[in-house]
């Protein structure tokens, strides 16, 4: 059994898929120093997330929040490739934010098992899969957790590391360590448990507000409102559902039903129809609000 590489001597980061956590989250690690790599199997969707970037740390420098020396340093710490191989060889610490899907992720980290320094730690971003689900397939099961971050990963303070039966605990002590140096506040998950922390609390409030929606008790606005001025959410529950992508919730409560089957669980109606009609929130324009 090979260890982990201590905190000190990690240097390269790797980030597989570069849709909307990937492509921040790769930034969040550029901007702490680490040379990055930006893996996806598409070059628009590689192209997409360096033109978000760039204008991300041109805006940051117009708005006084980032001196150019730190986002030119930043943006040049960044490597974007759509081999994955060619991507992994060299890779210290690996963070998959890929398509949230067992059958792609598998064989992901069936390729990383095989090519990935055998000192690399292979986490993913998943928010619905435990890693113990692919760890068998990487032949290094003891460095294989989830490293779970919030959207937007460039802002969210949070990164929830989540253990399974034979997560090491010096695999964990260096991602709780790597999310620390990312400028995040790491929290420890000991078991894996559908939706973790933050998307059962999530979820709690979530259908506490369609339930009340449903049943014409208060509109969708009045609803967030009373989220933030009563009770300080930085935003309402369907605004953030919007924010999160209506596409994503319906997949995190699909999921969570197949593992549970409680009928608390069952995915809602009111977003699915939402989904079917290709209103997924802000990325598409239109969710329960309209961004046009
Ligand atoms: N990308 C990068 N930065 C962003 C951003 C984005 N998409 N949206 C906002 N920001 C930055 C802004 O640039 C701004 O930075 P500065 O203050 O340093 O200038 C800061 O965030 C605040 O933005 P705004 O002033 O425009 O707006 P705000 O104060 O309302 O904050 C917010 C926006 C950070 C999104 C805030 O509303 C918030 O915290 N909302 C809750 C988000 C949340 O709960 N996320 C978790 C979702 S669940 C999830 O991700 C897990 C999962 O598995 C699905």
């Amino acid at each position: 059994m090979s260890t982990p590489l201590g905190i000190e001597n990690i240097s390269t980061i790797l980030v597989i898929g570069a849709g909307t956590m990937g492509r921040q989250i790769a930034m969040t690690a550029a901007l702490a120093g680490y040379a990055t790599t930006i893996q996806d199997i598409s070059e628009d969707g590689l192209a997409g997330a360096r033109a978000e970037l760039e204008g991300w740390a041109a805006g940051r420098v117009a708005k006084g929040k980032l001196d150019e020396e730190t986002a030119a340093a930043a943006l040049g710490a960044l490597t974007y490739n759509t081999d994955l191989e060619a991507s992994a060889a060299n890779a210290d610490f690996v963070i998959e934010a890929a398509t949230e899907r067992l059958d792609i992720k598998t064989q992901i980290f069936e390729r990383l098992g095989k090519i990935a320094p055998a000192h690399a730690i292979l986490a993913t971003n998943s928010s619905t899969l435990g890693s113990s689900k692919v760890a068998g397939a990487t032949g290094r099961a003891d460095r294989v957790c989830n490293m779970h971050f919030f959207n937007p990963a460039l802002v969210m303070k949070c990164v929830e590391v989540v253990r399974h039966e034979t997560t090491s605990d010096a695999t964990v002590e260096t991602t709780m360590e790597l999310a620390r140096r990312l400028g995040k506040e790491p929290v420890l998950i000991n078991r894996e448990i559908p939706g973790f922390v933050a998307n059962r609390l999530m979820g709690a409030v979530r259908r506490e507000a369609l339930f009340l929606a449903d049943a014409g008790v208060a509109s969708i606005e009045d609803i967030d409102t009373t989220a933030r001025t009563a009770l300080g959410y930085p935003m309402g529950p369907f605004a953030l559902m919007d924010l999160v992508g209506l596409d994503v919730v319906n997949f995190i409560d699909q999921a969570t039903y197949a593992e549970t089957g409680a009928a608390e669980d069952a995915p809602n109606q009111r977003i699915a129809a939402l989904v079917a009609e290709g209103k997924l929130g802000r990325k598409s324009g239109a969710g329960f609000y309209d961004y046009k």
